[in-house]
């Protein structure tokens, strides 16, 4: 019989527009990010424990919706920082479902990463959107809409790659469902809908090659009614602005906002003088090219 250990990897994502409306039922369009959770199971007689180099108490209690409570030790390895909207819940929900998968000899489907990611994902934010586990388990670059009927997710062929620097501007100080609750609680609705506005132009301008400064200034639209809604911080609107002033074509916050990431839209040329000066002010930086 084989007793593993038995893996599975998923990607973290990135918001590219859209977040929040998304929860009320507009469109985001979120990519797969090069940087990768693991997990690995071991079989091993006893309850259920976890060794993992993600530090939250919320990721054991999660992962037992899914995993059975006695006869394993799950094993944790990430590239992506904890509740900075990366999407590290997502992509170790994911990857967890495709361990248990191999480990019953068989891969998961989409329909399978999809539904029981849910329930991960809901032990971790309350009442997600799902566009950050579907684009974890899909890949690439996804248009995410959840409708009454089931999600709408379009997988998107751009014509011309971006290149995004994105920055960290550390752990917010609420979780991921505290931000969706204080934006259900102020009443945005309007500025929901111009945000869903925002992403069919947005959609347009990526899938028709469309010029890639007005593809900026849609995202520094997008970060406008970002901080409309009370999301973005000081922290986060200086990190745009040091984006910007360092030759990005737009900027914007990603995830959930309270703290957490922005990226910059840059051009090839223009990306690794952006990316030297948000390191020069302070900010942990990547760049990354989405296709
Ligand atoms: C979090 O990555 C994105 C939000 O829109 C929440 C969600 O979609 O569930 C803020």
């Amino acid at each position: 019989m084989t007793t593993g250990p038995f893996a599975g990897q998923a990607p973290g994502k990135l918001i590219l527009c859209g977040e929040h409306a998304v929860v009320e039922g507009h469109a985001a369009i979120a990519a797969a990010l090069p940087r990768f959770t693991t997990v690995t199971l071991l079989e091993r007689p006893g309850p259920t424990s976890l060794s993992s180099d993600l530090r939250d108490e919320r990721l054991l209690p999660a992962l037992l919706t899914v995993v059975p409570r006695s006869g394993l030790e799950i094993e944790v390895h990430s590239e992506l920082p904890v509740g900075c909207g990366l999407g590290s819940s997502a992509a170790l929900a994911i990857a967890t479902l495709r361990a248990l998968a191999a480990r019953e000899g068989r891969e998961a489907s989409f329909a399978e990463l999809y539904e029981r990611g849910f329930l991960i994902e809901r032990a971790f934010h309350g009442n997600p959107s799902g566009v950050d586990h579907a684009v974890s388990a899909l890949g690439g670059l996804v248009r995410y809409r959840r409708t009454d009927s089931g999600p709408e997710i379009t997988p998107l062929h751009i014509v011309e790659p971006l290149t995004l620097v994105v920055v960290n501007t550390g752990t917010p100080a609420f979780t991921t469902a505290q931000m969706v609750e204080r934006v259900r609680l102020r009443g945005s609705s309007r500025e929901l809908a111009a945000i869903g506005a925002l992403v069919s132009e947005i959609t347009e301008v990526l899938t028709t090659g469309g010029d890639q400064h007005r593809l900026g200034a849609l995202l520094d639209q997008n970060h406008c009614w970002l901080q409309r809604i009370g999301v973005s911080t000081p922290e986060l609107d200086r990190a745009c602005a040091i984006l910007r002033s360092a030759g990005s074509l737009g900027a914007k916050l990603a995830g959930a906002g309270g703290g957490g990431v922005a990226f910059g839209l840059c051009t090839p040329g223009s990306a690794p003088g952006v990316h030297a000066e948000a390191t020069a002010a302070g900010l942990a930086a990547f760049t990354v090219i989405i296709r």
